[in-house]
């Protein structure tokens, strides 16, 4: 496995500039890993490439395997940071349209999500895409209590029961919930269904390493002991509290130094469709960690080429409270070569015996230099290929800038106090008991 690399050469920001927050960065870290184990303090994705649950996670790949064996569809059932985590690594790993190849020539179940919006439509679709396939059911969610992933889990319950009757489903059914607290751990008690715990001390956001992401993902066929190896070598390589050689903790300096120069938003860029829901998750992980106290960078995403048609007027000549972060794979999985045409009535033979992924990389060096001179500041992170240890590492390297980031900025990084405004507000428009009153 090769280390990712971060470049900030296009900032605009001096070695000294960054080297400023030297002593600020080591004391977080002190704080952070000195508290790694207190159960009170959010903190046990840290060191869970190395401390996680072994037992457990022999038990996922075993669960996987009778999925495997026995379905043809996973409904996964999450939302928020109990959805994205798995679904990042999914759609990452496979071609966009696993779910249309065959049942019989397909090597894995399909993975189809749930409960993480309230639109009837999806549900029905969702149902109407399973028809007479044999399914299992994963309900993740960590408080139990979500409404939409428990609206759903109602639905596909009903439904699985309906098709193999009550003891069969209680066997197609996998909760991973809290260890001992909540709804979906009472349900899971009563009807006896094998559960999986999110642990105490890893919030929804970070918890794609626990069996919130795993199960699902290793349902998917996908190499989950590669997955741990890519964030354990991130663990390893990021544990230094010195800045000057810690680049996990240079991103998160250079995000806080242009966020002080007034740039206030983040553009993650990816330039392959199979990390648009990375950048979901990255939204969603730097979004509830760091926009409180009315501070933050707001992470947005892009997708390049595509949107560069659609966003790079905005990117290039709008308000300038921008800057990107690129996520450049190195080498793409496959590649085409553009081939000889004689009439050439498209006028594309200057591009005879390249590769479309060289294109892209030229897309990609023409984007940032036309955005930097347009001062949209550039960090890119690059990595070598697309796989399971590329994007444990990946993942790691951003659960942790985001905690280093949060800290600098003089948030708490593991809350999220303001997702409740607006449940108390449908629960009292719904008629919750309880909720009565504004
Ligand atoms: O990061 C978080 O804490 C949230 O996004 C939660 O994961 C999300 O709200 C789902 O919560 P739960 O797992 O309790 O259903």
């Amino acid at each position: 496995m090769s280390d990712l690399k971060i470049e900030l050469k296009n900032t605009n920001i001096e070695d000294k500039e960054i080297m400023a927050y030297k002593d600020q960065v080591a004391k977080i870290h002190k704080e952070l890993y000195l508290n790694a184990d207190d159960e009170e303090e959010f903190l046990g994705w840290l060191k869970l490439p190395t401390d996680y649950d072994k037992e457990e996670f022999a038990r996922i790949k075993k669960v996987a395997e009778k999925v495997k064996n026995d379905s043809d569809v996973l409904v996964v059932i999450g939302i928020g940071g109990s959805y994205l985590g798995a679904r990042v690594v999914i759609e990452a790993m496979n071609s966009p349209f696993v779910n249309s190849i065959p049942d019989d020539k397909a090597r894995n179940p399909k993975i189809v999500f749930v409960g993480n919006n309230l639109n009837p439509d999806y549900i029905n679709d969702v149902i109407n895409f399973i028809g007479d396939r044999d399914l299992s059911i994963n309900v993740i969610s960590k408080s139990g209590t979500t409404t939409e992933p428990a609206i759903a889990f109602r639905i596909f319950r009903e439904f699985l029961e309906n098709k193999y009757g009550l003891a069969e489903a209680r066997s197609r059914i996998y909760v991973t919930t809290d260890k001992e607290k909540g709804a979906l751990k009472k349900l899971s008690e009563t009807e006896g269904y094998e559960t999986f715990v999110i642990p105490d001390n890893v919030g929804g956001r970070y918890s794609v390493l626990t069996a919130v992401g795993l199960l699902p993902i290793a349902v998917a066929g996908i190499n989950i002991d590669k997955l741990m190896l890519g964030a354990l070598y991130a663990q390893n390589k990021y544990a230094d509290d010195n800045l000057k050689y810690n680049d996990c903790y240079k991103y998160a300096v250079a995000r806080n130094i242009l966020y002080t120069r007034k740039k206030n938003i983040e553009l993650l860029v990816d330039y392959d469709p199979r990390l648009h829901y990375f950048i979901e998750w990255w939204k969603q992980l730097y979004g509830e960690s760091e926009g409180k106290n009315l501070k933050g960078i707001f992470p947005a995403g892009v997708e390049f080429t595509t949107d560069l048609h659609s966003m790079g007027q905005y990117i290039q000549e709008g308000k300038r409270t921008l800057f990107e972060t690129v996520l450049n794979i190195e080498k793409s999985r496959t590649d085409i070569i553009i081939k000889n045409d004689e009439d050439n009535l498209d006028g594309l033979n200057y591009l005879v015996g390249k590769t479309l992924d060289y294109v892209n990389k030229k897309a990609m060096e023409a984007t940032i230099e036309a955005h930097v001179d347009g001062d949209v500041p550039n960090i890119l992170i690059s990595m070598e290929k697309l796989d399971e240890e590329n994007l444990g590492q990946l993942i790691y390297f951003f659960e942790l800038a985001c905690a280093m980031s949060g800290k600098i900025l003089g948030v708490n990084p593991f809350n999220q106090p303001g997702v409740e405004a607006y449940k108390k507000n449908m629960f009292r428009l719904l008629g919750k008991p309880g909720y009565e009153n504004k």
